[in-house]
């Protein structure tokens, strides 16, 4: 567990109820004892991590400890300000009528599925990214690991998503207006940069690690295995396993798969 006390970024992962919520809480606390500047964040709407500190933890950073914040990001709540943030950022860009038919149309963007998981990503990404300088160390509580694996692709999808979309503002602006003058292309622009950096961080072994959580039986240790190679198909680096509940206790084992305590 040290050596993931370096990282910029940690995940933990799992089934349900394996003890994601209790580890990732332990070792936040553990590492802001070391001097980290911890931020404890969790994705999970189920939000247990008020229960186990036993104070009420909101949508932004809260000093839940000394050098620990803790969050808990609401996906309702995401998806209202980033489709806020959207109306404001095209405010600038047409007029009135262009206007109330694109508003009209986030609104109704709004209630597809999909978008508060959008929305969800968004606010990681800023996190993960570093957006906050305030922390050395982001911790993620995640929810049961297929909806977190979706989110870890996103980048990808998404920077396919903004290429396709740069490709046809680029045909409609014909061979005479320069990308860099139309606020379109720059934002499209800005936006894969930003994805860019997000993915570079999320696939760095050096800042990023998932910890996989389990509980020594065989349904739950079959889903990691599965949800390791697919972490690592997608160029995550899994830091370690969590064995949690050994004799009700919780054991830590390697890559190697040693124990380590
Ligand atoms: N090693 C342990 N010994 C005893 N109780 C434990 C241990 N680990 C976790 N628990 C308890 O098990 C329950 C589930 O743990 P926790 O909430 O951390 O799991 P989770 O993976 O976050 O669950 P969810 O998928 O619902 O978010 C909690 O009541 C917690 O206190
Ligand atoms: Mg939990």
């Amino acid at each position: 567990m040290r050596t993931l006390l370096n990282r910029k970024v940690l995940f933990f992962g799992g089934k349900g109820g394996v003890g994601k919520t209790t580890c990732a809480s332990a070792m936040a606390l553990a590492a802001s004892r070391a001097g980290k500047r911890v931020l404890l964040v969790s994705t999970d709407p189920a939000h247990s991590t008020g229960d186990i500190f036993e104070c009420a933890i909101g949508a932004e950073p809260l000093e839940i400890a000394p050098r620990l914040h803790a969050l808990e990001i609401d996906a309702a709540l995401e998806a209202t300000r980033y489709l806020d943030g959207v109306k404001a950022r095209i405010a600038g860009l047409f007029g009135h009528a262009i206007l109330k038919e694109a508003t009209r149309q986030i609104d109704l963007a709004a209630t597809m599925p999909g978008a508060e998981e959008v929305a969800l990503f968004d606010r990681m990404g800023a996190l993960i990214r570093g957006e906050d300088d305030r922390f050395d160390l982001v911790i993620f509580d995640t929810a049961p690991t297929g909806h977190t694996l979706r989110l870890i692709r996103m980048p990808e999808l998404m920077e396919a998503w903004i290429r396709a979309l740069s490709r046809s503002r680029r045909a409609m602006l014909g061979v005479e207006q320069d990308d860099r003058s139309d606020p379109i292309m720059i934002s499209l622009a800005e936006r894969l940069d930003r994805l860019r950096e997000l993915r570079a961080r999320l696939m760095s072994g050096r800042e990023t690690a998932f910890v996989l959580v389990l509980i020594p039986e065989r349904l739950p240790i079959e889903e990691t295995a599965r949800a390791l190679a697919q972490l690592e198909e997608a160029g995550i680096r899994v830091g370690g396993l969590v064995v949690n509940r050994v004799n009700n206790r919780v054991a830590l084992v390697t890559r190697q798969g040693n124990p380590v305590a």
